[in-house]
């Protein structure tokens, strides 16, 4: 990460954005500030001038070359996009698509990836408005870090204070080009990945779906895409950030899923981690209405599996790997689904317990040599390991 455009929001928290320009500073990242008009009743443009050793932003009009698009320059020529505090007020903005001032349009004309740091009062946090923004924000490809729990300005207790200024930084080198010398094993390889559950429409307001969160799947795409790989993903209906470098394809049936992949084609793997519905029903026009104490009939018609698919097209990629989600005769059932689908490698997890939506997963590979069963780790481990065998295996 070489510089960044932070947006410093109106909120008593403006003061710890100060502490991360040093920071960034200090770790050698060029930083222009903007900051909004609620910011300047926290702190001055004087002091992030100072710490910044930049000119800062205030206000839409006073780009001197606005006759060149200022504003749009200043969105483009960051590596990033920071804001910190992001308000309850800037993200309801952000996520509406809302210009009326410095910061929304740039945020609004930005071509560059977007990290926010929120820091509001707990109920704002928790407000049913709030989570839908950031839900929105989450799905739009903005990362929205989650803020810390404990005791804040206003006097009361819980999350929404603003992330320490160190974890900021943190996050925002996560977005960093892997130095030169850092191992890009999959420099130059396609892989596609799926993730998420599939909604399949029962009516205009009813669907049948499952509890996969996605977390998985995503944290093997991004493992993926750190050592260096073009990463397609492939995603169902999930409330998640993508991460940093990968290219992602939202979708909601596993029919759509099933385009979705073969379009993506060709792939030298495909890792398909989604938890794709096996059967969809007929989508009725309009709502199902009760009728009289005879509940409607819904005749269940199989989706087709992707995995199995991929396995056995001409353009197979060189690695299938699929996942086995199975509640009992874990290794026996993964077995079996590796021959059927035409996989070289399936990991195979017991989903009795709290896996689904969980933050660990103690998995087992099981390839055409035997199983190998891991620990249980947290589900960023896993990728990280799985990446890495996918690395070796290309
Ligand atoms: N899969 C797929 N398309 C489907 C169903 C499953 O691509 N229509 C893939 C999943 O992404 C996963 C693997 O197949 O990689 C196994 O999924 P799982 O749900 O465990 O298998 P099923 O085929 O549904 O088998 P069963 O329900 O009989 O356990």
């Amino acid at each position: 990460m070489k510089k960044i455009l932070l947006i410093v929001g109106g909120g008593i928290a403006a003061y710890k954005a100060c502490e991360l320009i040093r920071l960034c500073r200090k770790a050698g990242i060029a930083v222009k500030c903007v900051l909004t008009e609620g910011g300047q009743h926290f702190v001055t443009p004087m002091t992030l001038a100072a710490l910044s050793e930049n000119q800062v932003y205030t206000n839409l009009f006073d780009l001197k070359d606005e006759a060149e698009m200022g504003h749009i320059q200043l969105s483009r020529e960051a590596d990033l996009v920071v804001v910190a505090p992001a308000t309850a007020d800037l993200m309801a903005k952000m996520a509406a698509g809302i210009a009326d001032d410095l910061a929304t349009t740039l945020l609004l004309a930005t071509d560059k990836p977007v990290l926010a740091a929120p820091a509001m009062n707990v109920r704002m946090w928790q407000h049913a408005a709030t989570r839908r923004n950031v839900a929105t924000l989450r799905g739009d490809g903005v990362t929205v870090l989650e803020p810390d729990e404990g005791p804040m300005a206003c006097g009361e207790y819980g999350p929404g204070r603003l992330p320490e200024p160190e974890a900021i930084l943190r996050a925002i080198q996560e977005f960093s080009e892997p130095k030169s010398g850092a191992p890009r094993p999959l420099a130059g390889k396609h892989v596609l990945v799926t993730a998420g559950p599939t909604h399949e429409p029962i009516d205009p307001v009813r669907y049948i779906a499952n509890r996969s969160s996605g977390k998985q799947g995503y944290a093997i795409a991004g493992a993926l895409a750190a050592l260096g790989a073009k990463v397609t993903l492939v995603s169902g209906p999930v409330t998640l950030a993508t991460p940093p470098g990968v290219t992602r394809i939202d979708v909601e049936t596993a029919q759509e899923m099933a385009n979705a992949v073969a379009q993506a084609l060709p792939a030298d793997a495909a890792i398909m981690v989604a938890a794709v519905g096996d059967w969809h029903v007929e989508r009725a026009e309009q709502k199902l209405k009760k009728q009289g104490g005879s509940p409607p009939r819904l005749e269940l018609a199989e989706n087709p599996d992707i995995l199995a698919m991929l396995g056995a097209s001409p353009r197979r990629p060189g690695l299938v790997v699929g996942f086995a989600a199975e509640t009992e005769q874990v290794l026996e059932h993964a077995a079996a689904k590796r021959t059927r689908k035409g996989a070289d490698w399936i990991v195979a997890n017991d989903v009795s317990g709290d896996v689904m939506g969980g933050e660990a997963n103690a998995v087992h590979l099981v390839t055409a040599d035997g199983v190998e069963s891991w620990e249980r780790l947290p589900k960023d481990e896993v990728a990280r390991r799985l990446a890495q065998r996918i690395a070796d295996a290309l």
